[in-house]
């Protein structure tokens, strides 16, 4: 007969009672016990979600001084906030499964950890600035909207107030791209170029195919991912191509048609090797964005200094040290 010591009993009971949570689509909470590579797995997936979101401030970031009306400097500095916010929520949600916010941006400005690829592209016209709420966070909403039912509650709970706030980022996107394409021949045409430009790469952001992405198949057993990279990244070009044909735009993919037979649209194979290129930092800006982000941190550090000694002074005048003359 098998001799089966306590610890090893508990620790079955333990991944029983993880498992079981998991498989009734419940959420697993920080206090909960949860097995060593699903912790990392979600630390991992949150942290680069959190600097995506915090990347993510420079392309359109770099627009708002040079919006072409206040009203539409005040959207675009109201988005660019929400994206603040969003990577602060995640940070947050990171801190649950013990990293410190401190700890993960250092990973980011050291180039240890990855943000989404679709930011080391150049935003080089104001209509870029339409192509991205349209089309990069309407990616983001198709990856984000199963993540509000992710296993991991602090998890799930940040991405049901980060979804709400991506569909005003869409909206005010296409509601942008809308009226230029109502104005002159110029302004149509820069929008076609800037859709042109962001197409490809916004089909990128759902990762690779899924014969290609070896951690899909455990991530979705754990339930943190709820569907596959391609499911998703078919769903965004069915939902996008009736938004396209209503603007008037086309995407530069000579093989995208409606397919009958499947009730979804055929659609051309992305440029895998440009992703990867991408992802190892060679894409057109990623030395930029590190760059910038790095010089906002360090030029933050005094923020910082004066946040932790006001708050050290905070809590020594709740608790005054033995001995301390008052
Ligand atoms: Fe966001
Ligand atoms: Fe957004």
């Amino acid at each position: 007969m098998a001799v089966v010591s306590l610890d090893e009993q508990e620790q079955q009971d333990l991944q029983d009672h993880f498992d079981a949570v998991v498989s009734r689509h419940e959420r697993i909470e920080p206090r909960d016990w949860m097995p060593e590579r699903y912790r990392a797995t979600l630390v991992r997936q949150i942290a680069q979600h959190a600097h995506s979101e915090i990347i993510g401030m420079q392309p359109e970031g770099n627009w708002i001084t040079r919006a072409p009306s206040l009203r539409r400097k005040a959207v675009l500095l109201a988005k660019v906030q929400d994206e603040a916010g969003h990577g602060l929520y995640l940070y947050s949600a990171a801190e649950t499964l013990g990293v410190s916010r401190a700890e993960l941006t250092e990973k980011l400005v050291s180039g240890q950890q990855k943000y989404s690829s679709i930011f080391n592209y150049p935003t080089l016209s104001y209509a870029d600035v339409g192509t991205i709420g349209w089309l990069v966070d309407g990616a983001a909403i198709c990856n984000q909207v199963p993540l509000c039912r992710t296993s991991y509650g602090p998890y799930g709970r940040a991405m049901i107030r980060v979804c709400k706030e991506e569909s005003f980022h869409q909206r005010q996107g296409y509601e942008l791209l809308m009226t230029m394409m109502s104005g002159t021949d110029e302004q149509r045409a820069m929008v076609q170029e800037s859709v042109d430009r962001f197409w490809w790469p916004a089909l990128m952001m759902f990762g690779p195919p899924d014969d290609d992405s070896p951690n899909t198949a455990q991530s979705m057993a754990w339930g943190i991912k709820r569907d596959t990279n391609d499911e998703l990244r078919q769903k965004f070009v069915d939902m996008s191509v009736p938004q396209a044909e209503r603007l008037g735009v086309t995407f530069p993919d000579p093989e995208l048609r409606w397919n009958a037979e499947r009730g979804h649209h055929d659609f051309g194979r992305p440029d895998w090797e440009e992703f990867a290129a991408v992802l190892r930092g060679e894409g057109p800006c990623n030395a930029q964005r590190l760059e910038h982000r790095r010089r906002a941190h360090d030029d933050g550090a005094w923020v910082r200094e004066a946040a932790l000694a006001y708050a050290r002074r905070e809590s020594d005048a709740l608790e005054p040290a033995a001995g301390e003359g008052r």
